[in-house]
């Protein structure tokens, strides 16, 4: 569904991402770990398009994506998880996820068709509300929301836009310990159904293990390993470069 092949971004002589061939299938959930700077948020900057692959290329459904800016990725259906300064704290919850369907779909200018389109933005802002679980949240201000809450309506914008692979990096991060569990459960639900495929980055071991079918270890650039978690725990290699230091 995704691929990568021989993906590089260099900054002067170092390779930040180096030669990175890495193959993503619908449904699959592919965790990716290494230490800090090994290139890991680089690789989704060159996956997403935010960046420009010094060589290499990155494929979607076998179209090479690698000339296409952001925008017209993310309308083929690559999603990445959105920052959190494109939320709203202003506006509400619901407000914010409505925006972001509107913003997916394109408005219609036609006068007898927005009461529908309005209704059709809604209804859709509110499943996505409550895939992640926070229906119940919808009247809150996006601003007063925890860390927790806040991770899950990032997904819910996310989901507005229908991704059909979805690209995490970190959505464990400031999430307090109680709310991992539930986060955990948001985060598994995404690839249950049409064979959606999610790319995650995250630190803890933990949740990697539990979420994903396969782990993608980078170190200093390079792809060091990428198989079944089971095989990379145990790869020499993989154990070698983590040595005295934390997953
Ligand atoms: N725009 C940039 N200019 C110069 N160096 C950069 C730039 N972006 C990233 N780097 C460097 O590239 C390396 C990889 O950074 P990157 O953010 O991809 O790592 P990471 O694996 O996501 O790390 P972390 O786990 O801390 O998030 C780091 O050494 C970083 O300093
Ligand atoms: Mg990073």
């Amino acid at each position: 569904m995704l691929a990568t092949r021989g993906l590089t971004w260099r900054i002067g002589e170092v390779a930040i991402v180096d030669s990175v061939d890495l193959d993503l299938a619908p449904g699959e959930f592919l965790g990716v770990i290494g230490p800090n700077g090994a290139g890991k948020t680089s690789l989704f900057n060159l996956i997403t398009g935010l960046r420009r692959p010094t060589e290499g290329r990155v494929t979607l459904d076998g179209r090479d994506i690698s000339a296409l800016p952001p925008y017209q990725r993310a309308r083929l259906g690559l999603g990445r998880t959105f920052q959190a300064s494109s939320v709203f704290g202003s506006l509400s919850v619901r407000e914010n996820v409505r925006l972001a369907v509107q913003a997916h779909r394109g408005g219609s200018m036609k006068l007898w068709r927005r009461a529908a389109a309005d209704r059709e933005v809604a209804a859709a802002a509110d499943a996505a509300l409550h895939r992640v679980g926070l229906a119940h949240r919808g009247d809150a201000l996006a601003g007063t929301l925890a860390h927790g809450e806040k991770r899950k309506l990032e997904i819910a914008l996310l989901l507005a836009g229908e991704p059909r692979v979805m690209l995490l990096d970190e959505p464990m991060a400031g999430v307090s310990a109680e709310d991992v569990p539930e986060l955990v459960q948001v985060i598994r639900s995404l690839t249950g159904d049409s064979g959606r495929a999610v790319l995650m980055v995250e630190h803890h071991m933990d949740v990697i293990l539990e979420l994903a079918d396969r782990i993608a270890v980078m170190h200093h650039g390079a792809l060091l390993a990428c198989d079944t978690p089971e095989t990379v725990m145990a790869n020499p290699t993989v154990q070698e470069a983590y040595l005295g230091e934390s997953l």
